[in-house]
């Protein structure tokens, strides 16, 4: 069996600059007794993603807020992968939104990439298999160079056009498994309970939370 390291009660930084992703991991962790702060609240740099794979990128940044914060790092790297496009956007899910301007200035255009997404579902005709899943792998890192990963999956298709404004990223488009509502139209009560974060954020309550 594989042992775990421990999570004691203390300061956590959440390795992202993604304001969505850092109000969900809050909502996380908040009945764990930990109060986390952010990587951009520290003013800690953001690492370029240069892995090729989720657990790659999530390992880069809490690593690097681990190193920077002199202590327990968590990251989320997590992505939309598309069935009938070879799993793509995957690892590349944030750099599908990339705009030259968006909003005044260089930015990142959510509902850019998912008309991106659903251009791409539309080449391939009519009749299209619309499944896709999210994947969120969720790293752990310690100054002394200790790592945990986790990952979660949310099953579902993908909806068009967008619907419901809550939520972040590619939620109007994700329709899970068993729901009418997209991502974006369910309460995030209920977003926590099924999401793919909340997948992984499940295995590693068990594995690092006595
Ligand atoms: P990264 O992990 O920073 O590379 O970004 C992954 C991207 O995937 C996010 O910026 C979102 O656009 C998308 N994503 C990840 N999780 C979710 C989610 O729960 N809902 C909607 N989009 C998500």
């Amino acid at each position: 069996m594989t042992r775990h390291r421990k999570l004691s009660p203390g300061k956590l930084v959440i390795a992202s600059h993604n304001q969505g992703k850092v109000r969900e991991i809050r909502a996380l962790l908040a009945p764990f007794g930990i109060e986390p702060v952010s990587a951009g609240e520290l003013g800690l740099p953001e690492p370029e993603e240069t892995g090729t794979s989720f657990a790659e990128n999530a390992l880069l940044k809490a690593n690097v807020s681990a190193q920077g914060a002199n202590c327990v790092a968590l990251a989320d790297d997590s992505g939309l992968c598309v069935t009938a496009l070879n799993g793509a956007p995957g690892v590349y899910t944030a750099d599908w939104a990339e705009a030259d301007i968006f909003e005044g200035g260089p930015g990142r255009d959510w509902y850019m990439a998912m008309g991106k997404v659903e251009g791409k579902l539309a080449e391939l005709g009519p009749g299209t298999d619309r499944s896709a899943h999210f994947i969120c792998t969720l790293a752990l890192a310690w100054p002394d160079g200790h790592t945990e990963i986790f990952e979660g999956r949310a099953n579902g298709n993908l909806v068009w056009p967008p619907r419901g404004t809550l939520g972040f990223g590619y939620d109007p488009v994700f329709q899970p498994d068993g729901f009418e509502q997209t991502f974006a139209e369910l309460d995030p009560k209920q977003k926590h309970e099924m999401s793919h974060r909340a997948d992984a954020f499940s295995k590693l309550v068990k594995a690092c939370f006595d």
